[in-house]
């Protein structure tokens, strides 16, 4: 049997014997041990403790970490990204720099749009090399399970393309990789005077393809002003879960869309963005079970207002942080950037940020018995940091690449 023993950890964090999705309060506490060892057998967590009670039966393990200095957390759980994409948008950014907003890149055929019509130019396997590539770059930073959307395919074929790639990144990477139908992202050009046109095509012709072969685990939908109304989002969702897909939903990013309501009364698993809330979005949100995920790094790109993180913990809400890597609105994958950005620009707790970018976006992606934290029986998906003093350095020392190794299933990435 492959085991690794860690010993001397200076700081052992988010150790826990149960893992619950955390509410409101609940965020802030972050249970660790200080002065830890930890033992990997094969792919799981098979022991921790403080350092004067390691069994010495352990000390003939395979590899001992000497982790003196250093924390050992679980590996960020990215809940939201659309990593498979192709090309860049770097002339939308330049065009956002001189003064255009992201609707208005939009509203000219850019955007979404612009994404769409490179990805339908892309041959399965271009599009699987880049998002391998993106895959790489991100477990390197720590990031040790993903969600992944569709939706810049917008035809049947390319939908199924998208997450035809998917699933092949999902069989040949050790991350653990959740897919998303976001057929519902925008409107096709040839659907542009015809909307309910496109909505039939998502109900009666994507969904039925992408249920018989199981491509996807939720179903997404862009709920916003000039994308898809609220009883448009509803009725994609409904279609979505009679096969099985729960939802998990773009709501308020840019306005107040409706979509946290009607996440909300459609059971979704999480409602994302969440940029524009108003009192009553964030008592819906807080009196129900679904999980609001937080995007910053969307936030700070398209140079919006940050989203109302504080309020939401305070009235109750289940918190979860995540990339959004996109081309459009969050060209970067680095959850260490969202956790700082969470801290600086939310003012979130570095307890906080750490428990929703591990736990909470474990429970995000149904994960959540599996993964996000130290728990005997979970996946060994670890990050072993650099020398670092205390948990809060992590978001303090922004921009510094404090991860020094990734441990993904058992095994390190090279
Ligand atoms: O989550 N808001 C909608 N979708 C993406 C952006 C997609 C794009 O611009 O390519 C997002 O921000
Ligand atoms: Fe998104």
């Amino acid at each position: 049997m492959a085991s690794t023993i860690f010993t001397n950890i200076r700081i052992l964090v988010n150790t826990r014997a149960e893992s619950p999705l955390l509410y409101g309060k609940a965020l802030a506490h972050l249970p660790c041990i200080e002065n830890a060892w930890l033992l990997v057998e094969d792919d799981t967590i098979a022991g921790y403790g403080p350092m004067e009670e390691m069994p010495s039966k352990y000390s003939s393990v395979k590899e001992v970490v000497d982790a003196k200095g250093c924390l050992v957390l679980p590996a960020w759980c990215d809940s939201h990204t659309h990593i498979v994409f192709a090309g860049s948008r770097e002339n939308e950014f330049v065009d956002k720099i001189r003064g255009l907003s992201y609707a208005e890149i939009a509203a000219r055929g850019g955007g979404i749009l612009n994404s769409a019509g490179k990805l339908r130019d892309a041959s399965e396997d271009e599009l699987f090399s880049q998002a391998w590539r993106r895959l790489e770059e991100i477990s390197k930073q720590g990031t040790g399970a993903v969600e992944i959307k569709s939706g810049y395919g917008l035809t049947v074929e390319s939908e199924l393309k998208m997450l035809r790639v998917i699933r092949k990144l999902r069989e040949k990477s050790p991350l653990s990789i959740k897919a998303t139908f976001l057929g519902a992202h925008t409107y096709p050009p040839e659907f542009k005077e015809n909307h309910q046109g496109y909505i039939d095509q998502i109900i009666n012709e994507m969904l039925p393809a992408i249920a018989k072969e199981k491509l996807a685990d939720y179903i997404d939908v862009f709920c916003e002003t000039g994308f898809f109304s609220e009883e448009e989002t509803a009725n994609i969702c409904r279609a979505g879960i009679t096969y099985g897909l729960k939802p998990k939903i773009h709501a308020n990013q840019l306005n107040l869309s409706g979509g946290t309501q009607v996440g909300v009364a459609m059971g979704a698993i999480s409602v994302d963005h969440l940029e524009t809330m108003d009192d009553y979005a964030i008592k819906t949100l807080a009196a129900s079970k679904t999980i609001g995920t937080l995007l910053p790094a969307a936030a700070f790109f398209l140079r919006m207002k940050f989203q109302p993180a504080r309020e939401l913990i305070d009235a109750g809400c289940a918190i979860a942080l995540a990339s959004d890597f996109n081309p459009g609105s969050s060209p970067s994958g680095n959850m260490n950037l969202v956790l700082a950005m969470s801290c600086i620009q939310m003012r979130m707790l570095p307890e906080e940020a750490i428990n929703a970018a591990t736990l909470n976006g474990a429970h995000a992606m149904e994960l959540g018995q599996e993964l996000g934290s130290i728990t005997i029986g979970k996946k060994a998906n670890l990050i072993l940091t650099r020398t670092v003093p205390s948990i809060a350095y992590l978001p303090y020392a922004f921009g510094s690449p404090l991860v020094d190794r990734v441990m993904i299933a058992g095994n390190w990435l090279s």
